[in-house]
């Protein structure tokens, strides 16, 4: 088994003072762990953030970055601007983008290979809603967004991507995927990318699962054949329930 990949998405929480506080106590509550330890914070925490965390085993993410390098899109980071920081990672497609700020697989491509290209390593959210799940449209939904969000990535490209299957009724919901379900569908989306990228790069690809994982749940889904780490919201926020996600897996 790969070890794990845990990242925390701090969403719109944190201030740079509250970010101070809750990485100065993450510090010592992970440091020694064989996991890679992300956390993905508000672009205003980002300089405070990496400052704090340099020589430590914390990786440092943004949420979101926009596809052109420069330009006239009031209110948009560009991943060059990301870089230049020294940032590292950058969540691209979450839920709540798709949802309320008109994220398409179409802007996800954009922004996921913009973001490649400035040296940046993408964690690319996909997911089904609760309607798309009743209906039985959870496969169909997930090959759409795999086959559509990651159209002309090449191989080397998708070795340098972490994907993040996160069920949008389990995201903030405190209801979780069954270990079984978050494995299936993970199992399902690892044969999607299988088929075009070849059983070897499908095998590498880290793939997490999000989506209401807290320090009770994490041992058991982290445990599953296909769960090759969490991104993790809520539980985040919290340095102790964060360590223990983080170390839910040995
Ligand atoms: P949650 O969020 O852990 O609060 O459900 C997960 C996510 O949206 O990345």
């Amino acid at each position: 088994m790969k070890n794990k990949i845990i990242a925390g998405n701090w969403k719109m929480n944190k201030t740079r003072l509250q970010a101070e506080q809750l990485i100065t106590q993450l510090i010592p509550l992970v440091q020694d762990t064989a996991n890679t330890v992300i956390v993905c914070v508000p672009f205003t925490d980002l300089q405070t953030v990496l400052a704090l965390t340099k020589g430590t085993n914390i990786h440092v993410g943004a949420q979101n970055c926009h596809w052109k390098e420069s330009g006239a899109y009031t209110g948009e980071i560009s991943p060059a601007m990301l870089a230049e920081l020294g940032v590292e990672y950058v969540v691209i497609g979450h839920s709540e983008r798709r949802t309320y700020f008109g994220e398409t697989d179409q802007t996800v491509l954009l922004r996921t290979k913009a973001a490649l290209a400035a040296g940046l390593k993408p964690i690319v959210c996909i997911g089904e809603t609760l309607a798309e799940r009743n209906d039985g449209l959870t496969e169909q939904v997930l090959t759409r967004q795999v086959t559509e969000g990651f159209k002309d990535i090449t191989a080397d490209e998708l070795s340098r991507i972490i994907v993040a299957y996160e069920p949008v009724w389990a995201i903030g919901t405190g209801v979780t995927a069954t270990d079984d379900q978050a494995n299936d569908a993970i199992a399902f989306v690892r044969g999607v990318f299988a088929r075009k990228y070849g059983a070897q790069a499908a095998d590498a690809l880290y793939i997490q699962y999000g989506g209401s994982m807290n320090d009770a749940n994490a041992a058991g889904l982290l445990a599953m054949s296909d769960i090759d780490g969490g991104l993790i919201g809520g539980a985040s926020l919290v340095a102790d329930k964060f360590a223990a996600i983080v170390h839910a897996s040995k």
